[in-house]
């Protein structure tokens, strides 16, 4: 697999103020919500989406100089998305998040969907002190987009109609969204063409389906260990994703066991059995490939730059996770 540590070498520094810089800004006063952010910032995740915020800074700035609003950009966008799994954990009632017990299970629900609020209110508050209007609205909707993912996930659960385009819409409001956003974002606040600032957000929003593909696939077949959170867990709560939808085209038995919620003995390892003999997994994986290669297209009127390589590196890392 290809290093994040190493892909994001440019922008290594940055990343590791960041991380600093989210436990103060987050500053509560309330003790547990204080302990619940220290508690979540303390663990990093990969980092992906300041990265490419700071990335594309870079790509877009003269001289490739980041300015502190882009900073502020690529902090707002990790607190946006920290907050959204701390509800989504809620909402899977998952124990496990980047290899430690989840806020709800560390503490418990009440703390979690405050602390989650809290980090979403905290980041409405910064994005605002950025006075560009336009930013605004990009990561205001992008709230709205989480919600309704979450949304639209919960209503389908166990729904064996659910087609690969409504799947990905649902992936789009619940990650690239985000990550097509705060790409569109980034390029704003570097006050470049619109033309680019829209091919930025079409790299974000093929980056982020390639990603939540390529979670989805892992889902099935990495382990809860090298996850850091629960693998095996989408099917068994009715998340019907990339792999079952296509094995579902080939292995019409599936299809009862979902639609009975696998309520009889030995239902959910014949489910996945059924997903693992199907070309369900492979054709996830080509999915995830096309979306990872089309937001490469994207960058092609960039200069070419060493952000920019990094950007197109990018796209390679988040398929390598596969491998
Ligand atoms: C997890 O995102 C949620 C998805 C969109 C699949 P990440 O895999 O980026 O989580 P962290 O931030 O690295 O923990
Ligand atoms: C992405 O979806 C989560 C959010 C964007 C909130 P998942 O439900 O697949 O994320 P994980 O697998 O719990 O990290
Ligand atoms: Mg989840
Ligand atoms: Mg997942």
């Amino acid at each position: 697999m290809i290093s994040s540590t190493l892909l994001f070498s440019s922008v290594e520094e940055d990343l590791r103020l960041l991380t600093e810089n989210l436990k103060q800004l987050v500053g509560a006063r309330h003790p547990i919500l204080y302990a619940a952010a220290e508690y979540l910032f303390g663990v990093k995740g990969k980092r992906v989406r300041p990265a490419i915020v700071l990335l594309v800074a870079r790509t877009t700035m003269p001289n490739s100089k980041i300015a502190e609003k882009h900073r502020r950009l690529a902090e707002i966008t990790e607190m946006i998305h920290t907050a959204s799994l701390v509800h989504d954990d809620v909402v899977d009632e998952s124990e496990l998040r980047r290899g430690v017990p989840t806020v709800h299970s560390r503490f418990n629900n009440r703390v979690a969907v405050l602390a989650g609020d809290f980090l979403f209110a905290q980041s409405s508050w910064h994005l605002a002190n950025l006075d560009n209007l336009q930013v605004v609205k990009l990561l205001s909707e992008v709230i709205k987009d989480l919600a309704e993912g979450e949304i639209q996930q919960g209503l389908n659960g166990f729904d064996t109609s659910l087609s690969i385009e409504a799947y990905l819409e649902k992936s789009y409001y619940k990650t690239a969204s985000l990550i097509a956003n705060s790409s569109k974002a980034a390029a704003c606040l570097s006050e470049v063409s619109e033309e680019l600032t829209e091919d930025f957000y079409s790299y974000g929003r093929n980056i982020g389906l390639a990603f939540q593909i390529v979670d989805d696939i892992l889902d099935f077949t990495a382990s809860t260990e090298i996850l850091g959170k629960p693998a095996g867990s989408d099917l068994k709560s009715g998340n019907l994703t990339a792999p079952v939808l296509f094995a579902l085209e080939e292995k019409p038995y599936l299809e009862v066991l979902i639609e009975r919620e696998f309520a009889q003995e030995g239902d959910l390892e014949q489910a996945l059995a059924l997903v693992a003999d199907s070309r369900g997994i492979e054709r996830s994986r080509e999915l995830a490939t096309h979306h990872a290669q089309k937001a490469v297209e994207y960058l092609a009127p960039l200069p070419v730059s060493e952000s920019r390589q990094s950007l197109i590196d990018l796209a390679d890392y988040v398929l390598s996770r596969l491998y």
